[in-house]
């Protein structure tokens, strides 16, 4: 007996201005679903979702929800309907506890006459903690001394306390440590076993093909087709998105014995208040150092504390040349250091200024003649950066929180690629970047090593460290607590040996 749809979206249009984010789409969610949806960044699975769960209303087309038409008017009336979101960029409200975030809009839940009762809230906010096994966040705290990745399981929770009937999570494993992740496919396992449907949307096509049931490709706001069970394969789904073959051997393919350049940053015994503990190494001239750990590990303080971001307690970061200390990031970018941060939306791009603003800011030293900065030369150097990084955007005029994650992203990197950088932090650098543009972001980060540049590069994906780094330091408690070299015959569970 065929299963009747829990959701069904009919014909969906949504254009924004000019562009057609959304063309006649038509997909049903069936219960017990882990339904992925996939395509390229800019495709419109982030628009989708936005209008499945009362974000955004839709142009054109209608949805239908256990048999009667839904059409929300708000994410709170879509979450009325059991529709929650866990969205791809930040979703809690900064300035209040963990606890007015998983309750925000539905204080009158714990108010009387008025009042709400803090302390009724804590506690139900700390048992749906409890509930989807994150007892670690404790209710009580301000959202702000959360870590970006337990804030996005402060929004977990919050859509887990509502009887949920379908689950979306856009690109947000990518933004997870392996426990992170654990915790969201147990949800997304325990909903499918409830017969509830989740839409699921990753870049990471091995996630998608060990998780997912049904797969639906998005190409250009166009639905393409539908995958089931065993059709669900990593070369099928790149060739539906893209629309042509393409190669899966993304990273560099040398492997000859490496001795490295001379050194240009020395961290030198760093101990800083974020949980760095006596930390020392070396980035030389033409090598990616990658920075492997678990979330809290203190490999994204690394980061931050070689752009001079955060303050050295001990020790300190200095160009190994002429000994110079780094101790702001005014100071790393007049030495060529450029920073790509995996908070995107609160160290890396400014939303509210456009594109070509955004990729031109850390290069005006280049571009200008003397006090004078010539449109022109803004023009061109924010349009060849877009073109080699495919920013599918409608002008360099567009306002960078208009983009796609993806495309965010790709800002991002856009920015410090185009000063000519002879260092680069990456953190977490292909973060909700689809598979077309991850080979050549690699293919990037290889030629600039080959340049006799550097690369700092901190990544929760392991493939990603073990394919691309010349040396690999693995952290662990604000401690290193190895070092890797290149090689053939490194495995992600020997690595992850050292981070646990
Ligand atoms: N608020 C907005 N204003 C203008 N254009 C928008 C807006 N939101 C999305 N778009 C455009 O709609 C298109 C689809 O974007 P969407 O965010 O749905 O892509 P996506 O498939 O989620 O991509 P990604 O994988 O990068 O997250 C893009 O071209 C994007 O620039
Ligand atoms: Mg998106």
């Amino acid at each position: 007996m065929k299963k009747e749809a829990i959701l069904q979206v009919n014909g969906i249009y949504k254009s924004f201005g000019v562009v057609k984010a959304l063309k006649d789409v038509s997909v049903s969610f069936l219960p017990g679903e882990i339904h992925g949806l996939i395509g390229e960044n800019g495709s419109g699975k982030s628009t989708l979702s936005s209008i499945i769960s009362g974000i955004y209303s839709c142009d054109q087309g209608e949805m239908i929800l256990e048999g009667k038409v839904y059409k929300p008017t708000s994410i709170m009336d879509g979450e009325k309907h059991g529709i929650c979101m866990i969205v791809q960029e930040m979703g809690t409200i900064g300035g209040i506890t963990v606890a007015a975030n998983v309750f925000a809009g539905k204080e009158e839940l714990f108010s009387r006459l008025g009042i709400v009762n803090r302390k009724a809230m804590n506690r139900a906010a700390q048992e749906a903690l409890d509930k989807i096994g994150a007892s670690y966040i404790k209710a009580e705290n301000k959202i702000d001394e959360e870590s970006f990745e337990n804030r996005k399981i402060v929004e977990i929770a919050r859509a887990m306390f509502n009887d949920v009937k379908v689950l979306i999570i856009d690109e947000t494993t990518t933004a997870l440590s392996q426990k992170g992740r654990e915790l969201i496919y147990q949800i997304m396992n325990r909903l499918k076993d409830e017969n509830k449907v989740v839409i699921f949307i990753s870049h990471d096509l091995d996630e998608l093909t060990e998780h997912c049931n049904t797969v639906t490709v998005l190409r250009d706001g166009v639905y393409i087709k539908t995958l089931y069970g065993e059709e669900i394969q990593p070369d099928v789904m790149r060739q539906l998105m893209i629309g042509r073959e393409v190669q899966d051997n993304y990273y560099r393919d040398d492997y000859e014995d490496y001795r490295g350049g001379e050194d240009v940053i020395t961290m030198e015994d760093v101990c800083t208040e974020g949980g760095l503990k006596h930390v020392s190494f070396t980035l030389k001239k033409g090598e990616i150092l990658g920075i492997g750990g678990l979330t809290d590990s203190g490999m994204h303080d690394l980061g931050r504390t070689v752009f001079g971001l955060e303050k050295c307690e001990k020790g300190s970061v200095y160009l190994s040349s002429s000994g110079e200390k780094i101790q702001s990031p005014q100071k790393a970018i007049r030495h060529k250091i450029g920073y790509v941060s995996k908070n995107r939306d609160k160290e890396s791009i400014l939303n509210q200024s456009n594109i070509m603003d955004n990729i031109c800011l850390p290069s005006y030293d280049k571009i200008r003649q003397g006090i004078y900065i010539a449109p022109k030369a803004e023009r061109n150097l924010a349009q060849q950066e877009s073109d080699v990084l495919k920013i599918k955007m409608s002008s360099l005029k567009q306002l960078c929180g208009q983009l796609s994650g993806g495309n965010k992203q790709k800002v991002a990197l856009a920015k410090w690629l185009g000063n000519d950088s002879d260092i680069l932090i990456l953190d977490c650098p292909t973060r909700g970047i689809d598979v077309g543009v991850k080979a050549a972001i690699y293919k990037l980060m290889d030629d600039y090593r080959k340049e006799g540049k550097s690369i700092l590069m901190i990544s929760e994906e392991l493939p990603e460290l073990i394919g691309m780094s010349d040396r690999i330091l693995i952290l662990k408690d604000g401690m290193v607590t190895k070092e890797f070299k290149r090689s053939r015959e490194l495995t992600e569970s020997e690595a992850i040996k050292y981070m646990i």
